[in-house]
C-alpha cells in the first residue's frame, strides 16, 4: 500500500466542502492500492510526512498569506524532512475571499525549499465553493491518489 496524506486547516464550512471533496476523489474506488490518512495541520508530524508517499494540504488565506495552522505545519516538519522527503509529490487547495496571491507565493517558496514536486497546479477557490469548484477538489484528490497507484 502507498499512502497519501492530506494535511489540511478546515476552519469553515467552505474549507470543509472542499476538504470533503478531496478525500472523496482521492479515494474513490477506481484507484487501487492506496491508503488515505488525514491529519488536521496542528496536528500533523515529521513522522506522518515521512511516512507518506505523497501529500495533499488545504487551507484558508488568511492575512494575505497560508493559515498559520498550514505555516506550523511546515515549520515542525521542515528540517526533519528536509533531506529525506525531496520529490515528495504533492497538490494544494486554497479557498480565500478575495486574493490568494501571498499564500500561493508563500506555498511555492516553502515547497521549493523542501524540493516538492507539484502534481498539479494548486486548486484557488474564493467565495462560496460551486459544483465546479467541487469537482475540481475532487479530481485533485483522485490526480494525486492516482499518481501513487499501482
Ligand atoms: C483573520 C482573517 C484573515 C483573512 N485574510 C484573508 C486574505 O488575506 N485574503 C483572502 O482572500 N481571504 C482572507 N480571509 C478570508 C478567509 O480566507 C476565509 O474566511 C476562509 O477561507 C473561510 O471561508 P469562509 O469564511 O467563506 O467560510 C481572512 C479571514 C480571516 C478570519
Amino acid at each position: 500500500m502507498r499512502k497519501l496524506l492530506i494535511v489540511h486547516h478546515t476552519p469553515s464550512p467552505a474549507l470543509q466542502a472542499m476538504y470533503e471533496a478531496v478525500r472523496s476523489g482521492a479515494t474513490t474506488d477506481e484507484i487501487e492500492g492506496v491508503e488515505v490518512v488525514s491529519r488536521p495541520a496542528l496536528t500533523a508530524s515529521p513522522v506522518d510526512v515521512l511516512e507518506a508517499d505523497a501529500c495533499l494540504l488545504g487551507t484558508p488565506v488568511n492575512l494575505g498569506y497560508l493559515s498559520g495552522a498550514l505555516k506550523h505545519f511546515f515549520d515542525q516538519v521542515y528540517y526533519p524532512c528536509l533531506e529525506a522527503t525531496v520529490r515528495l509529490p504533492y497538490g494544494a487547495y486554497l479557498h480565500g475571499n478575495n486574493d490568494a496571491t501571498g499564500a500561493l507565493r508563500a506555498l511555492e517558496s516553502i515547497t521549493t525549499g523542501l524540493k516538492w514536486r507539484s502534481v498539479l497546479p494548486p486548486v484557488v477557490i474564493t467565495g462560496e465553493p460551486g459544483k465546479t469548484d467541487l469537482e475540481a477538489c475532487w479530481d485533485l484528490g483522485a490526480t494525486v491518489a492516482a499518481s501513487l497507484a499501482t
